[in-house]
């Protein structure tokens, strides 16, 4: 954690969960309310088809719902897209840009990415950016200069404390169950802040760094305790209400 920095929680359902699964999105709602979560927001993001109920469902409660990315258009000719600002028509909160998912497999750059960002913070959302070093990269110790080059190219400088989260997912630790070591993940998130106070001054200070990858509730207090680490980004453990919950918990204990 950062001091003074309040904790996110994001889960990221990526392509799963169909209209049954919105009870998950129903019971992490009505724990988000829990006296024990105040310290910390949860997020989930669950697929586009099911964004409008989520957003309904959890209205009066303090979840949030965002998007996992959207195009760099409002609107227009792009077949099978959706805009940032049809996210929040949908009464979204956050957008997810720049998960290694979708560098790969729609070979989107840091530029695109950077232009996602853009969007999502013109429609009045807030960008969670995505960065992180592939296996090769960082057995080749290149692992803070890819870091380097994807906060530079990745994030806006429109970005500030309030519309931008920043989620550091190492790409090996995505889905795989490997977590890097605690000193890695120090190393990391104490880079990433020093290169985000050099060009963002106090908001740099301020912003919230994630770390991402194979996190699981019997792993969360640990690395959620790590200086700079400000909250998690959660792929298939956030997909069970009560793994989520229990990484909120987690969180919480030691926000
Ligand atoms: P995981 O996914 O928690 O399943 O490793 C993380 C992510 O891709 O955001």
């Amino acid at each position: 954690m950062t001091p003074n920095i309040r904790p996110l929680v994001a889960g990221n359902w990526k392509m799963n969960g169909k209209r049954d699964a919105l009870g998950v999105v129903k019971q992490v709602a009505d724990a988000s309310d829990r006296d024990s979560l105040s310290k910390i927001d949860a997020l989930l993001c669950p697929p586009a088809t099911l964004l409008y109920v989520a957003t309904t469902l959890t209205e009066d409660s303090a979840l949030n719902i965002g998007g996992q990315d959207c195009h760099t258009n409002k609107s227009g000719a792009h077949t099978g897209d959706i805009s940032a600002e049809m996210i929040a028509d949908c009464l979204g909160s956050h957008v997810i840009v720049g998960h290694s998912e979708r560098r790969t497999d729609h070979g989107e750059t840091d530029a695109m990415v950077k232009e996602k960002a853009h969007a999502v913070l013109a429609s009045g959302l807030k960008a969670i950016v995505c960065i992180g070093e592939t296996e090769e990269e960082r057995k080749s110790g290149k692992t803070l200069d890819v870091l380097k080059t994807q906060l530079a190219g990745s994030v806006t400088d429109k970005a500030t404390a309030e519309n931008t989260v920043i989620a550091y997912e190492p790409v090996w630790a995505i889905g795989t169950g490997l977590v890097p070591s605690v000193e890695d993940v120090t190393e990391a998130h104490a880079f990433m802040r020093a290169e985000l106070v050099a060009r963002f001054g106090e908001a740099g200070q301020n912003m919230k760094i994630l770390y991402g990858g194979s996190v699981k509730p019997n792993n969360a207090a640990e690395l959620m305790s790590i200086l700079n680490v400000d909250g998690a980004l959660v792929g298939g453990a956030s997909l069970k209400a009560d793994d989520f919950i229990a990484i909120c918990e987690a969180t919480a204990s030691v926000a």
